[in-house]
């Protein structure tokens, strides 16, 4: 068996020797059905036939994993692909550090691992139901293949987290992959399990901000399930991080791309002042204001999805070794009960926290690179993350109101206010305006710059998808 290379032969393309493993292998096949009705249904609108300029993973070594072709998206080759089994693997944190990392379920943590599983799983395809009438809108080709690359690849997630239910969780495990194509993104009766994965995705501003903060949780969450002793899970999580690297280099870019539009054309009309709004707006790009009311709206929806900060789950998911902190390796501590000293919660209850600040700190990053566009074309204006208590669901700071300082307010307060600072309808429905489909190739919305380079070091005018006439 070639734990490197993937196997295109069966239906189900994998590098995990699904061949010989004909229960799985069949289990599989009859799950993919009701998969292809889910895409077809709530995937990419109006682009099902279209011809996509896709990667598609081929092997799992970093040093060539992918190859690009043009693919209709019903026929990508979504498979099963994990990380190579490492030798002599240990579990790096929890009661169970030190011990060989297991390869099979240990019986006692196996109804929180399938939650684990399942949380990560609900996410992946919800993002596509989220993104599916982005297509229509997309302000160039270029743009119009990133989203579907990211979808594609967020339903390739979906079929990692589902071979694990197969293969490792008998009956439960097949009812959960089924729950899983069945919940929808916003639907009242069937929604998908977290808050941010049920909020819509309306314009392309909202895509390239959740690709930067929703995609890097995920990243974060990835990265501490890496780290788990239940050795499949870490194997296909640490493949999955691969991709998801470029969703946020879409996100990120994205974003760079519209601020340097706006910059641009501000300083072409002669317009100094950012808070300007009309005045930007009549340019036909996006003032920086309205871009930070999305960027504040998404990076708080997003560190809701680390939960409480005190959270006995994650503690537990720690303790029996299932779920780690971001970098474990790098932790300088004796990874059995943590060593985070704050407040007065003890380390562990408070990993839920210690997951967010290490994400705060990753977000700042993108946040400084789109400062440094800003500053380099002189336009005196700087973007930042908002307080952590300012517009939250979910956590300690579930019940008060703050500025994006973090001063408390009272609700009278933030009734007046929040407009200054969360997108409003107005907001919304002039971006919604600016919303108009660019399908030249090299063609780009008026909104947004072209990127510096291609994917797969395409010219400028390449043809990323070929729209079914
Ligand atoms: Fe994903
Ligand atoms: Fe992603």
């Amino acid at each position: 068996m070639d734990l490197v290379n993937v196997d295109y032969s069966t239906r189900i393309p994998n590098n995990v020797g699904l061949t010989e493993d004909r229960r799985i292998l069949r289990a599989l096949e009859g799950w993919h059905p009701g998969y292809l009705d889910w895409w077809r249904d709530m995937g990419p609108e109006g682009f099902q036939e279209a011809l996509v300029y896709l990667r598609t993973a081929v092997s799992v070594d970093p040093k060539g994993w992918a190859k690009f072709d043009y693919v209709k998206m019903p026929e990508y080759r979504w498979g099963i692909l994990l990380a190579p089994r490492e030798d002599d693997r240990t579990i790096p944190f929890g009661h169970h550090f030190g011990e060989p990392a297991w390869q099979d379920i240990p019986g006692e943590s196996r109804a929180m691992l399938r939650r684990l599983i399942v949380i990560q799983g609900d996410t992946e395809p919800a993002s596509v139901e989220q993104q599916r009438h982005l297509g229509k809108t997309a302000p160039s080709l270029y743009d119009l293949r990133n989203l579907f690359q990211v979808n594609v690849e967020e339903g390739r997630h979906l079929w990692a987290m589902v071979y694990l239910l197969h293969k490792y969780f008998g009956r439960d495990g097949r009812e959960e992959a089924d729950e899983l194509l069945r919940r929808r993104s916003g639907s009242a009766d069937a929604p998908r399990m977290l808050g941010a994965f049920n909020e819509q995705t309306p314009d392309w501003l909202s895509f390239f901000m959740f690709t930067t903060f929703t995609d890097r949780d995920g990243k974060m969450q990835l990265e501490s399930l890496a780290q788990s002793g239940f050795d499949p899970l870490s194997r296909t999580c640490r493949f999955m991080l691969t991709e998801e690297a470029h969703h946020m280099f879409v996100g990120e870019t994205g974003i760079g791309r519209i601020i340097q539009r706006t910059c641009e054309a501000m300083r072409a009309a002669g317009v100094d002042d950012p808070e300007k709004i009309e005045k930007v707006r009549a340019l036909g790009v996006i003032d920086l204001p309205t871009i930070q009311k999305k960027l504040n709206l998404h990076y708080s929806l997003s560190l809701d999805l680390f939960g409480s900060e005190v959270s006995t789950n994650a503690a537990n998911a720690f303790n029996a070794s299932l779920k780690g902190r971001f970098h474990e390796a790098r932790i300088d501590d004796d990874h059995v009960d943590g060593e985070v000293k704050r407040v007065d919660e003890p380390a562990l209850t408070a990993l839920n926290m210690r997951l967010r600040d290490d994400y705060a700190a990753d977000c700042a990053k993108s946040v400084e690179r789109w400062n440094k566009v800003i500053e380099k074309t002189g336009v005196a204006f700087r973007l930042r993350l908002p307080h952590v208590a300012f517009h939250r669901q979910i956590g300690e700071f579930r019940d008060v109101q703050a500025t994006p300082d973090g001063e408390l307010i009272d609700s009278e307060a933030w009734k007046h206010r929040s407009d200054h600072w969360l997108p409003s309808r107005a907001d919304g429905d002039f971006i919604a305006d600016l919303m108009k489909p660019m399908r030249e190739p090299g063609q780009f919305a008026g909104w947004i710059a072209p990127p510096k380079v291609g994917i797969d070091n395409k010219p400028g005018d390449f043809e990323y998808v070929k729209i079914a006439a």
